[in-house]
């Protein structure tokens, strides 16, 4: 297994280009299954979680075709997928396991075909990831659902019907899986208390250019009126405004001066008000953003993470990596995953002070300094944290279990690289 060698203690100064968003990539994906012609979708991100689908679809019987483009300096993907017909209408275990966002298929299968299995996926490092709120919502859809030897069985034989279905969560996942099932159904869906994270208004594009009729793009009431057949379309996925401010995490803690080329303010208003009240000045720009710690008198601040639009649960741990060097003290609260803290013990390993308090909150008391020390995390977030943490600490860093970083952030230590760290991937067989 891959591993990653930090030499901490270099400030972080240039440009790093913002990849296209893994999850958006996902749903989208997911929603060339609705209709049979060519879903095109260009700035696809490189990463592990998209081979892992692609494989899915390909078992489904999907075509998938790959081109690679230089723009402005750098490479892009663009992959189409045709799915003309299904060679499988299940998605097993094994894929399932890989990557739980293969969940996606769940709606759009069913509601083009009016059948499909999928593997549950079980919980994972960061919580039991519940699907009642899906499987409730096709339910409500007049879908006949069973769990059949740790299967999904769907059945909507003579299709699915509108419903007011009202989400007791604001749900991503949900979001999304319903959101695709409805634009076949017969009728109209309403959803309640969806989510509104940038990735499902990316989602909500697709479709719409697919041919669906949606009103509601970036509220939390969608209405869906389902038409009979949906159209091929060409899209272009948006900037990961996760990988973004992880890099304005890293520009931080390093006291550097990172301009995030390609990335959208207007997705990270909350994470970036915090590093404003940190002492770090944001310059927002048409096309990209540009962090500057270089004279930052870093001080804690207080996170509680929550749905869109407030602080992203998936960039809780690298502002804790970032806490444990802040002057004072700072109170993380974890509101969305019920077991999101661990990345603690490891940064308690290489110095720093934190104390958590039950399974959502930590306060964090700033150090002077982390030390070096091998380290590994159980999720792709919790990883970086790590990154973030070598980054300014005496001495080598070793982060194990790379695989997670390669499921999230395209050209990791490329990009850094480029900006002035220490790193290196230490390759080893598995
Ligand atoms: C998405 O997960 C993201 N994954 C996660 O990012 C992210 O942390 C999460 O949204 C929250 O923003 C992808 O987009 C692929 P949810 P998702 O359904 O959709 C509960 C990363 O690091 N819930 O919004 O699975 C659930 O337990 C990943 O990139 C139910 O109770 O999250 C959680 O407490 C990690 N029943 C809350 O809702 C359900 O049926 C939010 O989960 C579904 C969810």
């Amino acid at each position: 297994m891959d591993k990653i060698k930090i030499r901490g203690g270099n400030q972080l100064n240039g440009k790093i280009h913002i990849s296209g968003a893994k999850n958006a990539a996902l749903p989208l994906i997911a929603a060339s299954l609705l209709t049979s012609e060519p879903v095109t979708l260009s700035n696809m991100p490189i990463l592990s979680d998209i081979t892992s689908l692609n494989n899915l679809l390909l078992e489904l019987g999907t075509k998938i075709e790959q081109k690679e483009e230089q723009k402005k300096g750098h490479t892009s993907e663009t992959y189409t997928y045709q799915t003309r017909n299904f060679t499988s209408l299940v998605a097993p275990y094994d894929f399932v396991r890989k990557m739980r966002a293969s969940y996606y298929v769940l709606g759009p299968v069913l509601a083009r075909t009016g059948h499909v299995e999928l593997s549950l996926p079980g919980g994972c490092a960061i919580g039991a990831r519940p699907m009642d709120i899906h499987l409730n919502s096709l339910e409500q859809m007049g879908a006949q659902i069973e769990i059949k030897n740790g299967y999904v069985v769907a059945d909507a034989k003579k299709g699915l019907k509108g419903a007011h279905i009202i989400f007791p969560k604001a749900s991503v996942g949900a979001t999304c899986n319903i959101l695709m099932a409805a634009t076949l159904a017969k009728g109209a869906t309403i959803i309640e208390n969806a989510a509104q994270e940038p990735e499902i208004g990316d989602l909500i594009d697709l479709l719409v250019k697919m041919g669906a009729k949606i009103e509601g793009k970036n509220t939390s009431v969608l209405k869906i009126e389902g038409v009979s057949k949906l159209n091929g379309a060409e899209h272009t996925i948006l900037p990961d405004r996760i990988e973004a401010g992880s890099y304005a995490i890293a520009a931080a803690i390093t006291k550097g001066k990172i301009e995030l080329e390609g990335a959208i303010a207007d997705h990270l208003k909350a994470p970036l008000n915090i590093l404003r009240a940190m002492d770090i000045k944001i310059t927002e720009k048409e096309n990209s953003i540009i962090v500057d710690a270089r004279n930052a008198d870093l001080q804690g601040q207080d996170i509680m993470t929550d749905y869109y639009p407030g602080f992203p649960t998936d960039l809780q741990a690298q502002f804790m990596a970032l806490m444990t060097v802040a002057g004072g003290a700072s109170m993380v609260t974890e509101n969305i995953w019920e077991n999101r803290f661990m990345h603690v013990p490891e940064l308690m390993r290489m110095g720093a002070n934190i104390n958590v308090h039950g399974h959502a909150s930590a306060i964090v008391r700033g150090v002077k300094k982390l030390s070096a020390a091998p380290v590994m995390a159980t999720d792709l977030r919790a990883s970086f944290a790590l990154v973030l943490a070598g980054l300014i600490a005496d001495g080598e860093t070793i982060v194990n279990r790379v695989y997670h970083l390669d499921r999230g952030y395209e050209k990791l230590e490329e990009k850094l690289k480029a900006v002035g760290a220490d790193i290196e991937r230490i390759k080893e067989p598995d």
